[in-house]
């Protein structure tokens, strides 16, 4: 697997990394978890991005790859959700970032992101100082941000953040325009989330989960040819080669998905009259659609 520099962090990642969304799933069995987990090791996927709210995902990395942890980059996300903190406070980000530590079974994290922190918040300024005191405290190397418009252009201006992680995919371009360049001419590490566009082409009928729905409807209105591509390929191909971007996180609960799309994304960048159609369909109907958290 390719891997490329993160910005300035010093980090290395892979063009491919896996959403760890999936793993966090009750349903999903601990032998399949295992299975993936160190099978995405095993095919160079290099990057494991989770969160506080993925249910079992950050535990279950930890009881499985913690043996492996000097292999990857491991990226949480936090802001919320711990007993007897308020959300968005200096002290939940330090709860926050030592429950990670705990779960994830390690003593430091690579990239640790402000989980769709509102504008409001971040402007106050108590979030970006806890996460820089856990930076400073040698818990966590990379402070960054993960979301989109708004609290994503402050978060890249800010010069608070080393990287920023943002939805890039074929119905979801908004960030290709704005976000990307201001992240590369500061020497940002950029993740680029939701990169197959949550698989809409799955769904026969409008799905019930909103985000997906979006989508959806998103996809239907492009009316994109997928020419000789399986829609994954050229989605993820799409969206790992933008410029600017680092590492595609693909969300996954299938080894086989993962290493199909390895395979894929490693053919490189789409040809240029291929990825210039997707751009225009998405500038010719794309009007007002934002980037999805
Ligand atoms: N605000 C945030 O910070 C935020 C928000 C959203 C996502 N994220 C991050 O981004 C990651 C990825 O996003 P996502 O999982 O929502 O969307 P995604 O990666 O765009 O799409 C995931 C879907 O694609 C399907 N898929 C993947 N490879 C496939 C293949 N080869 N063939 C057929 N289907 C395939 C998966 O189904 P199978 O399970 O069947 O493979 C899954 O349902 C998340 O896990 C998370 O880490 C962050």
């Amino acid at each position: 697997m390719e891997l490329r520099p993160f910005g300035r962090t010093g980090l290395a990642v892979p063009i491919l990394g896996l959403g760890a969304g999936h793993v966090g799933d009750p349903a999903l069995p601990e032998a399949e978890v295992g299975r993936l987990l160190h099978g995405a090791l095993d095919l160079g996927v290099t990057l494991i991005d989770t969160a506080r709210s993925y249910g079992l995902s950050e535990e279950r990395i930890g009881r499985h790859l913690a043996g492996r942890r000097d292999e990857f980059v491991l990226s949480t996300k936090v802001g919320y959700g711990i007993p007897g903190f308020d959300d968005w406070t200096f002290p939940v980000i330090a709860a926050g970032v030592d429950a990670a530590l705990g779960r994830l079974r390690t003593d430091r994290i690579d990239v640790v992101h402000l989980h769709s922190c509102p504008l409001a918040v971040l402007e106050r300024g108590e979030v970006v100082a806890a996460l820089q005191a856990a930076v400073a405290d040698g818990k966590v190397r990379v402070a960054a941000y993960s979301g989109d418009n708004a609290p994503l252009a402050w978060a890249i201006e800010s010069g608070a953040f080393g990287s920023v992680e943002t939805s890039v995919n074929l119905v979801d371009q908004r960030a290709i325009e704005r976000a990307l360049p201001a992240a590369k001419e500061r020497g940002l590490g950029v993740i680029a989330k939701r990169p197959a566009a949550n698989a809409p082409w799955r769904f026969a009928e409008r799905p019930a989960a909103t985000d997906v729905a979006l989508y959806w409807e998103r996809w239907r209105a492009l009316g994109l040819d997928p020419g000789p591509y399986e829609w994954t390929e050229l989605a993820l191909r799409f969206a790992a080669w933008q410029d600017g971007v680092h590492c595609a996180i693909v969300g996954t609960s299938r080894l086989e998905h993962l290493r199909q799309n390895v395979e894929q994304v490693a053919k490189g960048p789409l040809p240029a009259a291929t990825a210039a159609a997707i751009r225009a369909a998405f500038r010719a109907h794309g009007d007002g659609w934002e980037g999805q958290i």
